[in-house]
């Protein structure tokens, strides 16, 4: 058993301002580009987090140079090619961004690479990036799971492929190993965050991208080097979410997070909850290297309604849902959310948990393979006992139970509150503080 949160007392009513921590997504992407620049890349407010520390980790070993201090982390990488001679070996942790990323990254390797993870990242699924990389003429010795072996080649050939899951993942990988291949590369990718396809854009890599309905055509021509990415990583609109969801459920109470993410790809939380009634606004909006900036200021929400929440609105929500639908379980009627496989491919099967932890709380909801009903109750009273065993140490599974206490009620005991440590390490801190 982890470290276990004991939670007896809802939250009581507040007016702050706070800042999240740094973006996870942009922060691995800003350690494996950095490592790819034989120039010196420095980065202020970067996530330190396990994931990230990970990434860090895995670039060190390919044989950059890395000084991270307090608030600022800087990065000389070693380029576009590996000198080591023998077997590498890589361990991701917990995190399917760096482990997808950094097989694209190695297209090139001639060396074997080995790729580990912990026991989540263990189950997910790699056929998604193990297809591609094939295509490029990777050899690997799996079809779909960690431990892998991976050997890449010197000159990777450019390819056409359509990524149809909507895996920002995915399509980073492919993007990644475009990068090396002679010759341009074109990924029809199903919609997902483009924080990739804007550092590309900005530090002037050769990228084209066509924005149809449901996808992007992204054409991408190989370069035999990047320059450095000095960088300010801004708040994680994932980690902000829990804070928009805790002020929404709690009373009287208001709440300023500063300088938060706000890129279109990533704001389906703020579509869906804004439709369920929530006061949401944005101020101070800022474009900052192509991202979108903003503080955001939320207020408590007496008067919710239910959601049949619209697909399209999906993959921009993909890692806030288990948080909407605590929000959805305190609305006036059936919330309705659809097409959600990908919920059961994330750190631990995230829409079975969501279906588990409402039974618990007592919401009555139809789960099936992919969607999920919620029948919601404005004046629900929770006061039982209840118990969180999250096995898998699902970072947002201990984080949605942990605002679920504070806004819902009961006596909860929430393992593993080391968890956090992999996406948002002052996630605790940050909920004392508002409780003071
Ligand atoms: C991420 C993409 C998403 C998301 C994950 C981070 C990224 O996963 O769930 O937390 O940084 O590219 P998929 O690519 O599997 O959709």
């Amino acid at each position: 058993m982890g470290k276990i949160l004991n939670i007896k007392k809802k939250i009581k009513p507040f007016n702050k301002s706070i800042f999240v921590e740094g973006d996870k997504s942009l922060s691995i992407r800003w350690v494996l580009i950095s490592s790819l620049s034989k120039k010196k890349s420095t980065a202020y407010n970067l996530l330190k987090s396990e994931d990230v520390m990970s990434s860090i980790n895995c670039i060190k070993t390919l044989g950059s140079k890395v000084k991270f201090d307090q608030n600022k982390c800087e990065i000389i990488g070693n380029g576009f090619y590996i000198k080591k001679k023998r077997q590498i070996f890589l361990n991701a942790g917990n995190s399917g961004t760096l482990g997808r990323i950094i097989l694209g990254l190695l297209i090139n390797s001639r060396n074997k690479i080995k790729l580990i993870g912990d026991k989540s990242l263990s189950k997910r699924d790699f056929s998604r990036v193990i297809k591609p990389l094939k295509k490029f003429g990777a050899k690997f010795n799996a079809k779909k799971s960690l431990p892998l072996i991976m050997k890449g080649l010197e000159n990777p050939k450019p390819i056409k492929y359509f990524e149809t899951r909507g895996s920002a993942q995915c399509k980073t990988s492919i993007m990644f190993a475009a990068l090396k291949a002679k010759g341009t590369t074109e990924i029809k990718a199903k919609k997902s965050r483009n924080h990739t396809e804007l550092l590309f854009k900005y530090l002037k890599i050769p990228i084209e991208i066509k924005k149809r309905k449901n996808f992007d055509v992204i054409k991408l021509k190989g370069v035999k080097k990047i320059n450095c990415l000095n960088y300010k990583v801004p708040g994680d609109i994932s980690s902000c979410a829990f804070f928009l969801v805790l002020t929404i459920l709690s009373d009287n109470s208001q709440l300023l997070i500063r300088n938060v993410n706000i890129n279109p790809s990533r704001t389906g939380v703020i579509k869906i909850l804004r439709k369920m009634g929530a006061n949401i606004s944005f101020k101070n909006q800022k474009i900052y290297k192509g991202e979108k900036i903003a503080d955001i200021f939320v207020k408590s929400s007496k008067k919710l309604k239910s959601i049949d929440c619209p697909i399209k609105w999906n993959s921009s929500a993909i890692d806030e849902f288990l948080i909407i639908f605590l929000v959805a379980a305190k609305a006036k009627g059936i919330s309705y959310f659809k097409n959600l496989d990908e919920l059961n491919q994330k750190e631990s099967p995230r829409l079975i948990w969501a279906s588990k932890i409402l039974n618990f709380m007592d919401v009555k909801n139809i789960m099936t393979s992919n969607s999920l009903k919620i029948f919601g109750n404005p004046h629900s009273i929770l006061e039982k006992k209840i118990v969180i065993r999250n096995f898998l140490k699902d970072h947002r599974v201990f984080m949605m139970s942990a605002i679920a206490a504070l806004t819902f009620g009961g006596n909860w005991k929430i393992n593993d509150a080391d968890s956090i440590k992999t996406s948002f390490p002052k996630f605790l801190k940050i909920l004392r503080e508002l409780n003071r």
